[in-house]
């Protein structure tokens, strides 16, 4: 089939690559001339496993290509994909000026029958407002379907999410439309959860709140586990094993970040509010997610007790592993709160460095986790990249000035870090 997808971010790229290799023509469009560059060069733009071989690979075989023209995506293909960002605005709401621009384009430029698949994450009932401004906008009255198909893809495994994910949502309002979806994702094999436009909306938040919700509520526990002697993990895995409830989404730390989970949720309340049902317990699952850092530098300052003019090692910056991702990072929080006391702050991430030198131009970047060690006070850890897991203890503990490590993603084991000589603290045990 011939696929357009616009909006060429974390989710457009997986999605336009993932299509192509299923055996589909796609066109990627973006507006964004400094990413179009980069990929008609064969450069993803973003740090993704997996993504670049694949994306190289369908280009060369001809089913993938790049345009900054949306004109030329609309009219060679059947089946077109919103997938531009719908940021946050100061109050929570979801900002859908992209996705407005955006069905004002593709109905000026429709010739013959579309179907227009809304992939960003929007409020319910934002497909009724893009079928009434393509209405509006498309003057010569060309015949098309809306459709809602949320992703659930994850950064660091979203091509793999992609092939495998568990369930292929399916928002339509009529079987033709359906027919085509069905077609377009065949060669996966998943469950096909065929609903109403609207329902498609909700599932997508529904499901990134009752997530954020499982976080929260395991840091809460947490709490409640420092300061009853209790281990949060074996509580987990307690929890866990009930098939019911799941372990999944269930690792106390110091709270999501991301693009997805704290937008999603601050949206979710938001449209909740409009519609006249003030959805409470979401607005505690923020209130935790908010206070779970919080919690995590008082750790901090309490156990250095003055951190001004001493060095302090960050290890891990992006939101989580296995991404450069820096949107809403904990790590974020965690060093201003470092800088506005005074710390010498240096910092060591595999891939987000480069990222956070926009946020921090002036702390200290190390090349590796070691650097980081040397001379300083105290190591935090923030993400819990494979790499830390393995790092050399004893080297570590010696090249420090005081073998103090405060873990806020609990990677080690606090009794082996007892034996080998750290003042270790972590989350919830
Ligand atoms: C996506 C979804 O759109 C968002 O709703 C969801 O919750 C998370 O994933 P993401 O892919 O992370 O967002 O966004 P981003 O990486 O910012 O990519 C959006 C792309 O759209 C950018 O490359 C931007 O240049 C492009 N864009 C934006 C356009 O091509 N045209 C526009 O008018 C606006
Ligand atoms: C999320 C959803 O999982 C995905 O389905 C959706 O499409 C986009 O949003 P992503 O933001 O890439 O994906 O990452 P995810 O792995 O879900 O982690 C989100 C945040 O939650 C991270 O900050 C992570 O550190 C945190 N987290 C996750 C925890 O603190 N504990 C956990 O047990 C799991």
């Amino acid at each position: 089939m011939n696929l357009c997808i616009i909006g060429t971010g974390y989710v457009g790229l997986v999605t336009g690559v993932c299509l192509a290799e299923l055996g589909h023509s796609v066109i990627c469009i973006d507006n964004n001339e400094e990413k179009y560059n980069k990929l008609i060069a064969g450069v993803v733009p973003i740090y993704e496993p997996g993504l670049e071989e694949l994306m190289r690979k369908n280009v060369a075989e001809k089913r993938l290509s790049f345009s900054m023209n949306i004109q030329e995506g609309v009219e060679q293909s059947q089946v077109i994909f919103i997938c531009v960002n719908t940021p946050p605005k100061d109050d929570g709401q979801a900002d859908l000026t992209y996705v407005e621009k955006v069905a004002r384009e593709v109905a000026t430029h429709m010739t013959s029958h579309k179907v227009i698949v809304d992939k960003s994450t929007v409020p319910v009932k934002t497909g009724e407002k893009v079928a009434e401004t393509i209405k509006r906008y498309n003057k010569h009255k060309i015949d098309f379907d809306i459709v809602s198909n949320p992703e659930f893809l994850r950064e660091g495994s979203a091509v793999e999410d992609t092939f495998k994910t568990d369930r292929i949502v399916i928002g339509v309002d009529n079987k033709r439309a359906e027919k085509i979806m069905r077609e377009v994702y065949a060669p996966i094999n998943a469950p096909v959860i065929v609903t109403d436009i609207k329902s498609a909306e909700l599932i997508k938040h529904a499901s990134n709140s009752f997530l954020a919700m499982k976080i929260s509520f395991i840091n809460a526990l947490a709490n409640i586990c420092e300061r009853s002697g209790a281990n949060v993990e074996e509580v987990a895995l307690g929890m866990g094993l009930d098939r019911r409830i799941g372990r999944s989404f269930l690792n106390a730390g110091i709270g999501y970040g991301g693009s997805c989970f704290p937008k999603d949720v601050a949206a979710f309340i938001k449209i909740s509010d409009e519609l006249g049902y003030g959805f409470n317990l979401l607005k505690e699952v923020e209130a935790i997610n908010a206070e779970q850092v919080q919690l995590f530098i008082k750790k901090i300052e309490e156990t250095l007790w003055v951190v001004k003019d001493k060095k302090i090692g960050v290890l891990g910056l992006a939101f989580k592993p296995n991404t450069d991702d820096m949107r809403n990072a904990p790590s974020i929080k965690i060093i201003e709160a470092l800088l506005k006391e005074s710390a010498h702050v240096t910092a060591y991430d595999p891939q987000a460095i480069e990222n956070t030198k926009h946020i921090f131009p002036d702390i200290e970047y190390c090349n590796d986790p070691y650097a980081v060690a040397q001379d300083a006070e105290a190591l935090i850890i923030v993400t819990e990249w494979d790499e830390f897991k393995t790092l050399d203890l004893e080297k570590v503990r010696k090249i420090m000035v005081h073998p103090i490590i405060i873990d806020g993603r609990n990677i080690f084991n606090p009794s082996d870090m007892e034996k080998h000589g750290f003042i270790y603290k972590s989350i919830g045990r």
